[in-house]
């Protein structure tokens, strides 16, 4: 930075006019996200439904680990109501004719020591019939917890929120049940931050998931924005790197994040949505092997 432009930058930081990274110089990872029907955390930690759970538990393999090369699969075959996993499950008993199964994703992000920005990039696949919320085409929200500090998110992810009793899941105890993770506690990072950028309204949506999910709370996210180009949806998410607000998490360079998102395509709602399995990011930090790991770089 120039001295003599030091005012002009400054001022524009000041008045939250920072410049979005330049896309184009920020590697692209591809992302699979996948329909999962109403495969619920006890699903898919239950030995007799899922063989890998000894791998999981005693050998600390990751979701991502054996599924981000056959999370396609996964999702043709849930949506079109196959049976799935050692116990044989229809993990979607009322499979939505034409929906598409999976969908890649071009996922970036980059930071500038002040702010992370994440940047989100598809194809909009087939589409079922139901308009469930036809207030937004698109809703994209992105969950990640403290570095470490939600147990089993650095394995599963979102998966640590998803439970069988929520609304629309298999066990339902009724339609207001909302995802939330084991032993919550606000006070020592036991929650997942939660950002959504939701194409009918323009605020973004900054919440958390701890005892239940809260849409609200949060004053990091700044800024979502959601376009549809020929076919394609770009959504961009703009959040301060400090957090501060209620169930915001600070993102510092010292520690690796617990990430997923998903993106509810086609005006859905609740659990018709597609998923990521869980990922991490950590600031300027190359951690080449672990294919899981995305290095946000500085900008
Ligand atoms: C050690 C490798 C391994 C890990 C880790 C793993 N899985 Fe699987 N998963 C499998 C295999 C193998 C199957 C095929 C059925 C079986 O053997 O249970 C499967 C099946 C599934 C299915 C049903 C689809 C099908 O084709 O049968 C879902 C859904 C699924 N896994 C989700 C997950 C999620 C979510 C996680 C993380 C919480 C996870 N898996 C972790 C190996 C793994």
């Amino acid at each position: 930075m120039k001295k003599t432009a030091f005012g002009v930058v400054g001022a524009l930081v000041a008045s939250g006019a920072f410049a979005a990274p330049d896309w184009s110089k920020v590697p692209q990872r591809k992302i699979t996200v996948f329909y999962p029907g109403q495969a619920s955390l006890e699903w898919v930690m239950n030995k007799p439904d899922h063989s890998a759970v000894p791998d999981m538990v005693d050998k600390k393999r990751t979701c991502a680990k054996c599924h981000d090369g056959d999370a396609n699969q996964i999702g043709d075959k849930i949506v079109a109501g196959k049976p799935v996993g050692v116990s044989k499950t229809a993990l979607e008993p009322t499979p939505p004719v034409g929906k598409a199964g999976f969908i890649p994703v071009m996922f970036q992000a980059a930071h500038d020591g002040k702010k992370i920005y994440f940047r989100f990039e598809w194809a909009s696949p087939k589409t079922g019939a139901n308009k469930l919320d036809p207030k937004n085409e698109v809703k994209l929200a992105m969950m990640f917890d403290g570095g470490g500090t939600v147990e089993g998110a650095e394995i599963n992810g979102c998966w640590a929120t998803c439970h069988t009793d929520l609304r629309s899941m298999k066990d339902a105890r009724n339609d207001k049940t909302t995802k939330r993770i084991k032993n919550a506690d606000l006070a020592s990072g036991k929650f997942m931050d939660l950002i959504q950028y939701r194409s009918g309204e323009k605020k973004p949506v900054d919440g958390y998931v701890a005892e239940a999910r809260h849409m609200e709370g949060g004053k990091a996210l700044l800024k979502t924005e959601g376009k549809k180009e020929g076919g394609k949806w770009i959504v961009t998410f703009e959040r301060t790197l400090a957090g501060g607000g209620k169930g915001d998490h600070a993102i510092t360079a010292d520690k690796v994040y617990n990430f997923g998102f998903a993106i509810h395509e086609d005006y859905t709602n609740a659990r018709f949505h597609y998923v990521s399995l869980g990922y991490q990011f950590g600031l300027d930090k190359p951690n080449p092997d672990v294919k899981s790991y995305i290095d946000i770089q500085k900008q």
